[in-house]
């Protein structure tokens, strides 16, 4: 593995997934591996889970990790090719990313898109240019599309939670458009409906209002309803989630509170496990009933990432040597 941005840099998902399962089994069982080996994690938004779990694994791989808040400390970067730099804009990505290149030897970076311009976030120039020009393997902390160490750690909790219960048909997965307050990316939704169909050991269904279609790109091999009720029928897992539109890009149409999860919205369900990425907004997307119960995975989910990202920096260690 050179990269890790999306499904396609994995070789193999299943091996990666049990990779992450053992960490959290042994987590200092390649102490050894990151001797006097250095990770920069750039981040051009915020971040809680994403930033802490992401240092906690490089330190249980015994590599130096270093933060670096681009939006609040560093140069505002130009990633336009041939700008004419006489604006608001210190240093182009193509002399910034080659000297990272030299300070590190993986690099992170959290992005998310403007929402303006759909061709410009899907066309990821702010990543792909830090993977043209730093000249070691680039790691998406979430990047406009997709948020590809969640995905990872949405697998593993699902699996986990499998194992645990006992769980033994193929299981439905429901990934469920949520409320929000504003406008969201959709790279959380793309990223879990893309690894959850490559990784081809669930039924996976898509639900939203009309408006919210996701690129196909992403959703292919899963089925795509309306209807939440009906999505909800015999699920085992059930992802929530907001994002805006794709189509009329970065737009929210929708706003009914009929599509936050409750109780009421599984009781047709097999009693699923419910998961969120984190942050949540409370009787929003998720009602405290369920966030508060059992049935909620939500934190053993954020713990689970420093078991991706462990997973994820050994491998890109390991390829390298
Ligand atoms: N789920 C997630 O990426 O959380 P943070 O934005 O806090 O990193």
């Amino acid at each position: 593995m050179k990269k890790f941005i999306e499904v396609s840099d994995v070789t193999d998902i299943q091996a990666l997934i049990n990779k992450g399962l053992a960490y959290k089994q042994h987590p200092l069982m390649d102490k050894a591996l990151g001797a006097n080996k250095r990770v920069g994690l750039l981040f051009l938004n915020p971040s809680l889970r994403t930033r802490l779990s992401t240092q906690v694994a490089a330190q249980n791989l015994g590599m130096d990790a270093i933060v670096f808040n681009v939006d609040k400390e560093g140069w505002a970067l130009e990633f336009a090719e041939g700008a004419i730099m006489n604006g608001i804009t210190v240093e182009h990505v193509k002399d910034a990313a080659p000297i990272l290149g030299q300070y590190f030897d993986i690099l992170c970076i959290r992005t998310f898109p403007d929402l303006l311009n759909r061709d410009e976030d899907y066309a990821e120039k702010i990543i792909n240019q830090f993977i043209k020009y730093a000249g070691v393997p680039v790691v998406s902390l979430e990047s406009a599309t997709l948020h590809p160490l969640q995905s990872l750690t949405d697998l593993m909790t699902i699996q986990e939670s499998i194992a645990a219960t006992g769980l033994v048909k193929k299981p439905k997965v429901v990934l469920t458009w949520a409320p929000h307050v504003k406008a969201l990316p959709q790279c959380v939704a793309n990223s879990f409906a893309q690894w959850v169909t490559a990784a081809n050991f669930a039924d996976v269904v898509v639900t939203h209002p009309a408006g919210y279609e996701l690129s196909e790109k992403y959703t292919k091999g899963a089925t795509i309803t309306h209807d939440q009720a009906a999505a909800l029928k015999d699920a085992d897992f059930v992802y929530v989630k907001n994002w805006s539109s794709y189509e009329d890009y970065g737009k929210v149409f929708c706003t009914d509170p009929a599509w936050m999860l409750t109780a009421n919205s599984l009781k047709h369900s097999n009693n699923a496990k419910v998961m969120h990425c984190l942050p949540v907004r409370r009787n929003v997307e998720l009602s405290d009933e369920i966030l508060d119960s059992p049935s909620s995975l939500v934190t053993k989910q954020a713990g689970n990432r420093v078991w991706a990202a462990q997973a994820v920096l050994s491998t890109l260690l390991t390829s390298n040597q």
